[in-house]
């Protein structure tokens, strides 16, 4: 039977019954844009990432962010991506409902559940030299599309924040990105079993030609304050690395 809960860890998919899944969907996570569940087998998830009473402007919208996904993933590479697929599907009561479908990254940690400091010294270096790979590839996309994918992205609780329009919210969320590291932190991006890290959400976030230019310039400017942060942060890796060694 499905439940209506959003406990992470349960069994739940509310609007989901309209995939006729033979296998129940079980509740991760939501964040800014999207609940996220897995298949009871692990080999999928399922992003449900809108609902809209019209079908031309649901399927437009599916459209649009499989656009996006695709032209990122293209820049990120498959060692730094995901394939998703979207669908439109009609719940009971006629809704439809906008959802992603890629595949699950079992074993996998959003980058603010890693604790630095807990992997050894070669996991460190390889960490780093993924994020810099990234960054690079985003800045070459923002470079030839005017856009890049939102490395950094919200948790569940700020997740649920970021869906009411706050000025002062967005002002300090501003401030974080700017004064604190948050790539490290970031939840968007996921450090797999096999050491890659890859960024798991694609969605647009602005709709104007305006807003788009100017939150993917902000965007471009962070990714190289972040490139400058990680080339330093290898540096003094690969440094206090022979160091040790020497003694
Ligand atoms: N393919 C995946 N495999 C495993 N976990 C995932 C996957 N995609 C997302 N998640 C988990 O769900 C969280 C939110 O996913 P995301 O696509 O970023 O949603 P939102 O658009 O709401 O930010 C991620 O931080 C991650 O913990
Ligand atoms: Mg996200």
């Amino acid at each position: 039977m499905i439940q209506s809960t959003r406990t992470p860890g349960a069994a739940t998919a509310p609007a989901l019954s309209a995939l006729q899944c033979a296998q129940s969907l079980i509740y991760l996570s939501g964040g800014s844009q999207t609940d996220v569940y897995r298949t009871a087998d692990r080999r999928f998830v399922i992003k449900l990432k809108a609902t809209n009473a019209r079908t031309v402007a649901a399927r437009q919208q599916a459209a649009q962010l499989q656009q996006v996904a695709d032209l990122l993933r293209a820049h990120l590479g498959p060692e730094h991506s995901l394939n998703t697929w979207f669908l439109v599907l009609a719940d009971d009561s006629g809704q439809q409902l906008v959802v992603g479908v890629q595949p699950f990254l079992d074993g996998a940690h959003p980058l603010d559940a890693v604790v630095l400091g807990s992997l050894t010294r070669a996991s460190q270096v390889s960490l780093l030299e993924n994020l810099r790979s990234i960054v690079r590839r985003s800045l070459a996309c923002y470079h030839s599309t005017g856009r890049a994918a939102d490395l950094y992205g919200y948790g569940r609780t700020a997740g649920s924040e970021a869906r009411r329009w706050d000025p002062r919210r967005l002002l300090a969320e501003g401030w974080r990105l700017i004064s604190q590291r948050p790539l490290l932190t970031a939840h968007n991006l996921m450090l797999t079993q096999d050491g890659r890290v890859v960024v798991v959400d694609y969605d647009p976030i602005c709709h104007s030609r305006l807003s788009c230019r100017l939150i993917y310039g902000a965007r471009a400017l962070l990714l190289v304050r972040d490139q400058l942060q990680l080339g330093v942060a290898c540096m003094r890796l690969h440094q206090s690395h022979c160091c040790n060694s020497a003694v």
